[in-house]
């Protein structure tokens, strides 16, 4: 694969670096749109950098689309596409049918990556699944085949839960410092604490109930601070959340 890159800015990244740690593609295979972070790449790990977007569809096979979803369309248009090459774009909310008259008859397929791919550790959504891509997709960690296009916009929502996951491991890890604990400790310790928690749920078929069930003895600590984000209706405000992050992902289809 001659993987190329439109729009080499925070994603992009973090997917070059995860194809290269794995070994999947070299450094020679990946050729960069001349912007963003392209020329710190070039630097770090000696990738290409196309003399401009014509130059770089001409040269290679797979082409991840990782601008800015208002700059999508801008990006791909008036470039050399052929009927033999893949788009694979990350764009959230940017459907295959916003972007399929503009790259002739090369096929887009869709894709949700968090950075967490630079460890080999992100949950992809993929849309429609092409087996050539299987081995691109597991260098950056486990990825997830959606049934449909509807589908995929529901689960990109996981990549705003990624961040507010986040948000929560710094507020955790703040309550601690702030109690006295060391900061550094806090937060190794609440991060830990997050991977534990999917760990076990994602490696045991038990209804996620049934696991919180036996987790909240009565009277215990877990169930005190159930009862308090119940009361205080924590489950409801998150739950709005990813309404409405689906509504913006659905507003620019
Ligand atoms: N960040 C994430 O964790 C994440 C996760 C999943 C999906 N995504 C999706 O990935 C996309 C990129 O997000 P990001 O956070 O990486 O954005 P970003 O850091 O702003 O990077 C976007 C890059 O695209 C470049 N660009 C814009 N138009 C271009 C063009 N016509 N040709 C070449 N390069 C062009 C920009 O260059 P300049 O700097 O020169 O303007 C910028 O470097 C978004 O659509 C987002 O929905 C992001």
């Amino acid at each position: 694969m001659r993987l190329g890159i439109i729009g080499v800015g925070h994603l992009a990244s973090a997917l070059v670096k995860g194809v290269l740690r794995t070994g999947f593609l070299t450094a020679e295979n990946i050729v960069l749109a001349p912007r963003g972070h392209s020329a710190q790449l070039r630097a770090q790990f000696g990738c290409t950098i196309a003399e401009d977007n014509a130059g770089l569809v001409n040269a290679c096979d797979t082409v991840l689309l990782a601008v800015r979803p208002q700059d999508a369309v801008a990006a791909v248009s008036g470039l050399p596409w052929r009927s033999d090459q893949i788009v694979l774009s990350a764009c959230a909310g940017v459907s295959i049918a916003d972007l399929a008259p503009y790259v002739q008859a090369a096929q887009v397929v869709r894709i949700m990556p968090t950075i967490a791919a630079q460890f080999g550790e992100s949950a992809t959504l993929v849309y429609p699944a092409l087996p050539q891509l299987a081995p691109l997709l597991a260098a950056l960690g486990k990825s997830y085949e959606l049934k449909s296009e509807d589908h995929f916009e529901v689960g990109s929502v996981s990549a705003a839960i990624f961040g507010w996951a986040q948000a929560l491991i710094g507020a955790s890890s703040d309550w601690s410092s702030d109690k006295g604990m060391d900061r550094a400790q806090a937060r190794a310790l609440i991060a830990q604490t997050f991977i534990s928690a999917g760990t076990m749920v994602a490696k045991t078929d038990e209804p996620v109930s049934q696991l919180l069930d036996s987790l909240a003895t009565p009277g215990g600590i877990t169930e005190a601070g159930l009862k308090h984000l119940e009361n205080t209706a924590a489950i409801e405000a998150w739950n709005g959340a990813a309404d409405a992050a689906l509504g913006k992902l659905e507003k620019r289809r």
